[in-house]
């Protein structure tokens, strides 16, 4: 009685702010750019609505340019001012700060209605797309048209210009590699002009002038890219199979993964002891199979469901016992792993591996950006218009010469207190992909193993998190034993300070930048602290340790009254985590 007492009274609440938040809003992902009288007097945020300093950035005005001739406009009047400009996409998935113009009265130029095809040429399998693109119509069109982009990331509610712009990839070390923009072939983007020439120009860049190796991964700095013509292939089937194993010869094993399989990944559930093999490779088109890769965690989720899930989350991580979450942990591995984490043989059901498709349907997914407006009944899990999967993201890439040294060092963090690393698995586990070399000046310099976890992020500004301290050795240990790079969309501040050193090209780069955008309109504060311009990404304030601003170097950099102190790392003895413990300082340990 009083148990379902208790139940009911919670559905009432969860029911009351259903119809509040179902007053505000549409399920599709909200806006980035808010403006409060038409088009000017902003705020820019990211899709989660909040950037990793919890900050919202100011512009003084948008504008959503619908042909090339609007954009070149747009900058032009930019140029003319030397107003501060950025450009926004339809939703602005990245984590750091890409998205803010620089000061508080720039110029924000939304890309969200230039998502037409410009020209499709099947015999030389060349597609060419305004930059606006989502991932999911450029890989439909492609399709339709019995072509495939045969790398990309794996979540398709991202766009063209914003995948080139932070070097998005999937995971390939074949042929020219996982990375959007080693498929990139030919591109316009827009970019500021003396008065003479009217104050914006067109620069159309060929697959051999030498820019493309700039423009290719830009971060927005250099223009706005107003086309992109890619590379195609015919469009082929992928047969994919996950094979769980015990992890003990993992460090050696993703060595030769990326060889063995065209496509291969692997996911690694270090609480666990578990890594997931994906065997994924091209097979002949006549090979029978229609299989569907609908990623379970991309589907609209009931909001109802969030709330609950998000709800328990929080008692866990504040309240909770490494027991509890680390049982709390093992569910969603095993469910996932029971639903083949989405994938389907038919498009129905999943009757057993390999699972056997055309790329267009196996390569990327993200049905909840395709949900059908419903009064927010239901969402993409980080919706910022719900209280739910709040989220840190971080991606390095570590050399792959220097790949398995790295995975027996965080082999050896985990061994020391494997529920440390509950929280990594219940949140998908760490996911291992491989990247290719790159002649784009700010692309990987070397072949390299990308690493990403998502992990719980508190609403509350400087709250720690259970086991912070593991997070942020396997981070640094990442960023600065083993060298390696921050993704650009991706990570909180520190992860990006002294980043640029770590491309060999970066001088090319700002050379080109000088040259396109002499007056700097399109760069900001913070594309200047990580292209090494100007200041430092790292924030150094009270708690910044907490929230992944700063490295901490003193106890007030964590949270010392919550009995949070910096402390060295337990394998990497280099590293400074705030670790819940002791109040003896670091040089008496
Ligand atoms: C669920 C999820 C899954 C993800 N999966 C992957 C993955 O598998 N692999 C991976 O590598 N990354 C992945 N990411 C990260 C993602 O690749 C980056 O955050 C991505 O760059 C964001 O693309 P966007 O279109 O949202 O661009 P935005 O974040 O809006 O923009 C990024 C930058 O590009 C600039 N920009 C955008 N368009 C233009 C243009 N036309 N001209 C000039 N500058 C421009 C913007 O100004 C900004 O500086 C994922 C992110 C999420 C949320
Ligand atoms: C944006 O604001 C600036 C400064 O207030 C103004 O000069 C400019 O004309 C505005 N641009 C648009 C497109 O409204
Ligand atoms: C472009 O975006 C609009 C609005 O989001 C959408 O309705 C349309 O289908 C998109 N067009 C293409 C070609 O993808
Ligand atoms: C954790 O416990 C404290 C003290 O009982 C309580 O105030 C707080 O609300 C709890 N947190 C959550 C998220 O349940």
């Amino acid at each position: 009685m009083v148990m379902a007492g208790m139940r009911e009274s919670r559905a009432m609440r969860v029911l009351f702010l259903l119809l509040v938040l179902g007053l505000s809003g549409a399920s599709p992902p909200p806006e980035p750019v808010a403006c409060t009288r038409g088009t000017s007097d902003c705020t820019v945020t990211n899709a989660y609505g909040s950037f990793p300093d919890r900050a919202i950035c100011r512009a003084a005005n948008a504008t959503f340019p619908r042909t090339e001739q609007e954009l070149v406009a747009a900058v032009a009047a930019a140029a003319a001012a030397k107003r501060k400009v950025k450009v926004a996409t339809s939703h602005s998935h990245s984590f750091p700060k890409l998205a803010c113009p620089g000061g508080r009265d720039g110029t924000i130029i939304s890309t969200e209605k230039l998502n037409r095809t410009v020209s499709i040429n099947k015999g030389k399998r060349l597609l060419t797309v305004e930059s606006g693109m989502l991932l999911r119509d450029l890989i439909k069109v492609a399709g339709d048209n019995g072509l495939s982009l045969p790398h990309s990331p794996y979540w398709y509610g991202l766009t063209i210009g914003g995948m080139l712009a932070t070097g998005a990839h999937g995971s390939s070390l074949w042929g020219k590699g996982s990375a959007v923009h080693e498929y990139v072939v030919g591109l316009r983007i827009v970019t500021p002009a003396p008065a003479s020439q009217g104050f914006a120009v067109v620069r159309e860049l060929g697959a051999d002038d030498p820019d493309l190796d700039a423009a290719k991964v830009s971060l927005g700095v250099l223009g706005v890219i107003s086309q992109v013509t890619l590379e195609l292939q015919p469009l082929f089937k992928r047969a994919v199979k996950f094979v769980t194993r015990d992890d003990t010869d993992m460090a050696d094993k993703v060595a030769v993964w990326g060889g063995l399989h065209e496509f291969g990944d692997v996911l690694w559930l270090p609480s666990q002891g578990k890594a997931i093999y994906r065997e994924d490779d091209r097979v002949h088109v006549s090979t029978p199979g229609n299989g569907l890769n609908d990623f379970l965690g991309l589907r609209a989720q009931p909001t109802l469901g969030l709330l609950t899930a998000r709800a328990a989350e929080e008692r866990l991580e504040e309240n909770g016992t490494d027991i509890a979450r680390c049982l709390a942990a093992r569910l969603p591995a095993a469910t996932s792993e029971l639903q083949a984490y989405g994938f389907t043989n038919d498009g129905v059901f999943f009757t057993g591996y390999p699972v056997v498709g055309f790329q267009d349907r196996i390569q990327a997914f993200g049905t909840c950006i395709d949900s059908p407006e419903d009064g927010m009944l239901s969402a993409c899990r980080w919706d910022p218009r719900i209280r739910g999967g709040f989220m840190y993201n971080s991606g390095v890439s570590v050399a792959l010469s220097k790949a398995p040294a790295f995975v027996a060092d965080v082999q050896r963090l985990r061994d020391l207190d494997p529920a440390a690393f509950c929280g990594m698995d219940a949140k998908r586990g760490v996911l291992m992909r491989y990247v290719k070399a790159s002649s784009a000046y700010l692309g990987k310099a070397e072949d390299s193993l990308d690493l990403d976890a998502i992990y719980y992020r508190s609403y509350t500004e400087g709250t720690p998190r259970a086991h912070s301290d593991v997070y942020d050795e396997l981070e640094q240990m990442a960023l600065r034993k083993y060298g390696g790079a921050p993704h650009w969309g991706k990570n909180r501040n520190f992860a990006f300070d002294g980043a640029i050193a770590k491309y060999p090209k970066a001088a090319e780069f700002l050379e080109v930048k000088d040259r396109y955008d002499p007056d700097g309109i399109f760069s900001s504060e913070w594309s200047d602290q990580v292209l090494g311009i100007r200041g430092s990404p790292s924030v150094v304030r009270p708690g910044c340790a907490i929230e992944g601003l700063c490295v901490c170097s003193d106890d007030t950099h964590c949270a010392p009254e919550q009995g949070y102190f910096c402390r060295p790392g337990k394998v990497y003895t280099e590293a400074r985590v705030c670790t819940f413990g002791s109040a003896r300082p670091i040089d008496e340990l």
